[in-house]
């Protein structure tokens, strides 16, 4: 079974857990696309493809396994550290790289490196495109106008609210 399988499974499993079915049922069509999506712009970027589909599939986790998205990303990276030293598939550069990405994705606003950049525009074009209602501050809006730039992909413009 090939790396990403693995994690699959794993967060396969870890959403059975979760008991707001609604909240299960959000959680896999998110973590999912997310790392569909990350996969996606990896390719169009260059990064890697599977480590970008990995942190797609890790970088809420903890939100959907604790029920709270208070300092969700950093609780993410954490767990994903975890998930992934359990797993032991992945060197500890490659780890580092996921888990990073994962503490960076809330925060928007700022600039860090290419891989936690990648993150945060797929779990915007997730939200995006599950929910254009979803598109409710200027950064993330910002941020769907530049990857759609980048894809050359026309946005309908602002939702109807
Ligand atoms: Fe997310």
């Amino acid at each position: 079974m090939n790396r990403q399988r693995q994690v699959q499974e794993l967060i396969y499993e870890l959403l059975l857990t979760v008991e707001d079915t609604e909240q299960r049922s959000y959680g896999y069509v998110h973590l999912f696309g997310v790392s569909a999506l990350a996969a996606m712009l990896a390719m169009h970027r260059g990064l890697d493809v599977e480590l970008a589909g990995v942190a797609g599939l890790l970088h809420d986790i903890a939100t959907y396994t604790s029920g709270s998205a208070h300092e969700h990303a950093r609780r993410s990276a954490e767990q994903a550290s975890q998930i992934l030293g359990t797993a032991g598939v992945f060197a500890p550069g490659e780890v580092d790289a996921i888990c990073t990405s994962i503490a960076h994705h809330s925060d928007k606003a700022n600039t860090h490196d290419p891989f936690s950049e990648l993150l945060k525009d797929a779990d915007v074009l997730q939200h995006c495109l599950y929910s254009a209602v979803l598109i409710d501050a200027q950064v993330r809006l910002k941020r769907l106008e530049d990857v759609c730039r980048e894809l050359s992909l026309s946005w309908p413009g602002e939702p109807d609210q």
